[in-house]
């Protein structure tokens, strides 16, 4: 079994780091091989464009999807590119680690998806959703958020963080990944904790003792539930009868 784990935060004594670190020793410790992405120690260039293309189809208008298929088809990828595909492509479960930054991912993670989930290699129009390309692979991600759990909550002033973290695992759905239930730390370094928080130290031993426990029991956790294809008729709209999983899907348009 392998085990790919990619993490998202430019500093490698943080607790983003800490959690890493346990995740490359549970599934050491189980036997499994493991592999890590760490984009900032990687440097990896999280802005797709025409300077990472040797070989164009189209040398006078960059079209970045034309481009990738391109260059997948002709094995031209950037190498840093490729080599991450391989580890998507290998890895039986992924586990993404970061920070939540402006209610959504760190730009660099954003940047990876925008230049590893490669058109013509990783998704197309026969092949993304229930046929995608890492079907039969899991991902989990494991977040933390500054804000505390209260303010994170359905009901909490920064509004829901499983809301937030919606269309942050989307992406891998659309490859095909079975997407698990986020683990999402509140209150890890943010303001409250750098204006001095009781008790924060004790708090991310705690977290660090969960998250371990997670990885330990992760085949018993549930799977986020995503419409299947077959929920949507021939122009691409929810059957009237469809269950209805996301936010961002509804019956009726006012829905929300
Ligand atoms: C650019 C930036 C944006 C942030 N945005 C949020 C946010 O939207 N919500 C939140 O709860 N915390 C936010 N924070 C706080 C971080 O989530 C928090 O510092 C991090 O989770 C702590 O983990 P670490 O100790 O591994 O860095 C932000 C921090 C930075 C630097």
């Amino acid at each position: 079994m392998h085990a790919h784990i990619v993490i998202a935060h430019p500093e490698p004594a943080s607790f983003n780091g800490h959690l890493a670190g346990i995740s490359q020793q549970v599934f050491g410790d189980a036997g499994w091989q493991t592999t890590l992405s760490d984009l900032y120690a990687m440097e990896f260039d999280p802005s797709e464009g025409s300077h990472h293309y040797n070989s164009r189809k189209d040398p006078a208008v960059f079209h970045t999807q034309n481009e990738q298929r391109h260059n997948a088809d002709n094995e031209t990828l950037p190498q840093e590119v490729a080599l991450e595909i391989q580890h998507l492509l290998g890895c039986n479960l992924l586990v993404v680690h970061f920070p939540l930054w402006w209610f959504g991912m760190p730009a660099i993670l954003k940047g990876w998806m925008d230049r590893v989930f490669v058109y013509g290699r990783m998704y197309r129009s026969g092949m993304r959703y229930d046929s995608g390309i890492c079907s039969g692979k899991k991902v989990i991600v494991c977040v933390t958020t500054g804000a505390d759990r209260e303010s994170c909550a359905y009901n909490g002033r920064e509004g829901d963080t499983q809301l937030h973290l919606w269309p942050v695992l989307f992406p891998f759905r659309y490859l095909g990944f079975d997407v698990y239930q986020p683990e999402i730390f509140h209150g890890v370094g943010g303001a409250a904790f750098i204006e001095g928080s009781e008790g924060g130290l004790s708090t991310l031993e705690a977290y660090s003792g969960r998250w371990k426990e997670t990885l330990e029991t992760l085949s018993s956790r549930p799977l986020i539930r995503y419409n299947r294809d077959e929920d949507f008729d021939e122009t691409k709209k929810l059957v009237s009868d469809a269950p209805v999983y996301s936010p961002f899907v509804r019956h009726k348009p006012d829905a929300i």
